[in-house]
């Protein structure tokens, strides 16, 4: 006689896992449609195809997060010595709101602490009250303003510039 167990039990570990396994990877240029996808829904002023190429050029560590063959969210950071610079981060926006910025952000974290880096940076919007939480949550503090460092719908938008000591 076979025993049927209830649904929720049927696993033989009992850790069937919640969600899809994400992982992450190096952006390859096969990304770049997908993620020219995501810039361009996901930013007013989205980057070209053209600046995120160069940014694999030069060796910034450009990093997908890829869940079921779908890339959801990208991060691109470059290092100088002992400083880092956060020069992009986004996430599908149809996947907002899922803490997938916040697994990206620690991952950048992670990347910039294995290669000895001391102080990390980013500019972000004052008018991105989002991304400007996520940053506070993980510990960076605002350290200056740049003036009308952004395009803006009208005339320039200004840079908060933060940063977090590792
Ligand atoms: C900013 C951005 C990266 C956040 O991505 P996300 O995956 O939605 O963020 P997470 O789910 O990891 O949540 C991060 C924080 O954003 C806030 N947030 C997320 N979804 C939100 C929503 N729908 N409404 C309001 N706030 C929200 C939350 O406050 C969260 O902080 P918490 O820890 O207090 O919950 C995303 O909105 C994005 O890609 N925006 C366009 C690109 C961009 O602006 N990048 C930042 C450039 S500096």
């Amino acid at each position: 006689m076979s025993i049927v167990l209830p649904k929720s039990h049927s696993h033989p570990r009992g850790d069937i896992p919640k969600e899809p396994p994400a992982h992450f990877r190096a952006m390859a240029n096969f990304d770049l449609k997908q993620i020219m996808e995501i810039e361009t829904s996901a930013y007013v002023f989205p980057w070209t195809e053209g600046i995120l190429r160069d940014c694999m050029r030069v060796g910034y560590r450009c990093r997908v997060l890829e869940i079921e063959g779908q890339v959801e969210a990208y991060g691109i950071l470059s290092i100088t010595l002992d400083e880092a610079h956060i020069l992009n981060l986004c996430v599908k926006p149809a996947s907002h709101g899922q803490g997938l910025a916040h697994r990206m952000l620690d991952h950048l974290l992670d990347l910039a602490r294995i290669n000895a880096v001391k102080t990390i940076f980013l500019e972000v919007r004052p008018s991105n009250p989002r991304a400007m939480r996520l940053y506070q949550r993980a510990g960076f503090a605002e350290v200056g303003l740049r003036k009308d460092y952004y395009p803006a719908k009208v005339g320039r938008e200004d840079a908060l510039v933060m940063a977090k000591e590792l």
